[in-house]
């Protein structure tokens, strides 16, 4: 295991009514906040009101910031920066899924920035003072309410590219699962995917010795594989929803990264995809996962493949090779149940950028990951998963 720094500043607020402690813990931060949120799904289900009678009681003015799109825009993020430079705001609230949490943390950020924000998606080491941020979360996938991190799309240029710091991690994080009830069985399985893939990222390392970790990674997969199709069919399982809900965050936030070195493979390739065709990050990963295993799937990293397919689906016949083959079908099984597609045609995608997108891939560190990947490498799994 290697040498790590422990560091999760994000309070959490976990279950039923802790909406609670919104007013009077943000209150402690700033009496003057951005609210952000997405295209209206807190309007139907009620928590906008929630959200406003908690600052109302609290005594907290504030400008508000919606629309914010799934698959953010800079767009989005340089409209709420303008508000809180020209309001003299202190924090930033958002209230939604990772699209609202992420465009609020670069503007939490590019909010204390003399320049474009846009800078500091290229560039996170611009990212050097932040607002506050703090967010309600509705949506398990993404892990943005427990970590730094926030993806910012510019597709005029076909661009989705990762940035933050330790500086935009969420002050605080409200996690209620019933704010999860509404999620269609869509997007319920494409966070899962999410969740399961961030999972992976972390899993699928050279380091032999996160024994821990990789145990925990187990966990998060079981967890989402057991809890996934309970939600999907019984929308209002409350269990189901919880446990989906601290698996996202778990996924991402560190617990599962600390100790080894981790190169993310599959989500620079997935980012290709929702930049050129502004797809679902959930279920451009589930398509791309199943061939990126089969891709990278060798005698020296059959053993990771074993353990999975051993601790997480139980599969004991057979030798290693045909454990980790049998894994992955699962996977791919899996995925199938939960209603994602299997393949980019599926999804309106053909071959027509992928040299291009193969590039911008491969250049964001492929070849420091499980197995190093370059250009070619990736174009051949993106093929392999037309
Ligand atoms: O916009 P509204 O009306 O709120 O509707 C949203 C949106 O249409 C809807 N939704 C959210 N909560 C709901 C709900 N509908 C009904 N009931 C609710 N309770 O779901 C749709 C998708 O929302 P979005 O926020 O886009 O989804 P998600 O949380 O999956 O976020 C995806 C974005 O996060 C980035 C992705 O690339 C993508 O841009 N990621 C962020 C990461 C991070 N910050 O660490 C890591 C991830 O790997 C990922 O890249
Ligand atoms: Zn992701």
């Amino acid at each position: 295991m290697q040498n790590f720094h422990y560091n999760i500043p994000t309070q959490i607020y976990f279950g039923k009514g802790q909406i609670e402690n919104l007013g009077k813990k943000l209150k402690e931060i700033s009496d003057k906040v951005l609210l952000v949120y997405g295209g209206g799904s807190i309007k139907k289900n009620g928590l906008y009101d929630k959200v406003l009678n908690q600052l109302e009681q609290a005594g907290i003015s504030w400008q508000e910031l919606s629309g914010v799109e799934p698959n953010p825009r800079i767009e989005s993020v340089r409209k709420g920066v303008a508000l809180c430079k020209e309001h003299g705001l202190g924090a930033v609230l958002a209230v939604g899924g990772g699209s609202t949490i992420d465009c609020a943390k670069v503007i939490a950020s590019g909010s204390c920035y003399e320049g474009d924000p846009w800078e500091q998606v290229l560039d996170s080491d611009k990212i050097t003072k932040a607002l506050p941020v703090v967010s309600v979360l509705t949506l398990s996938a993404t892990g943005s309410e427990m970590d730094g991190f926030a993806v910012i799309s510019d597709l005029e240029k076909n661009e989705k590219w990762g940035t933050g710091n330790d500086i935009t991690k969420p002050a605080f994080s409200i996690l209620d699962p019933e704010y999860t009830f509404t999620v269609s069985p869509r997007q319920t399985a494409a966070g899962t995917a999410d969740i399961m893939s961030h999972t992976f990222e972390n899993y699928f390392t050279r380091e032999k010795g996160a024994y821990l970790q990789a145990r925990f990674c187990e966990g998060i997969l079981k967890t989402c594989i057991h809890y996934a199709p309970i939600a999907i069919e019984k929308p209002n399982d409350y269990e189901a929803r919880a446990n989906l809900m601290w698996a996202s965050s778990m996924a991402i936030n560190g617990v599962c990264s600390y100790g080894e070195n981790t190169a993310w493979a599959v989500h620079p390739m997935e980012h290709e995809l929702s930049a050129f065709y502004d797809i679902t990050h959930g279920v451009g990963l589930a398509i791309l996962t199943p061939y990126w295993m089969e891709y990278v799937l060798n005698d020296d990293t059959v053993w990771r493949f074993a353990e999975y397919g051993k601790n997480v689906w139980g599969i004991f016949d057979g030798d290693n090779m045909a454990i980790a083959k049998k894994s992955i079908e699962k996977t791919r099984e899996f995925f199938a149940a939960v209603g994602l597609p299997a393949s980019l045609h599926e999804i309106g995608i053909d071959d027509t950028h992928f040299d291009v997108m193969a590039k911008k891939a491969a250049d964001c560190g492929l070849q420091y990951g499980f197995i190093p990947l370059d250009k070619e490498d990736v174009k051949k799994i993106f093929c392999m998963a037309l």
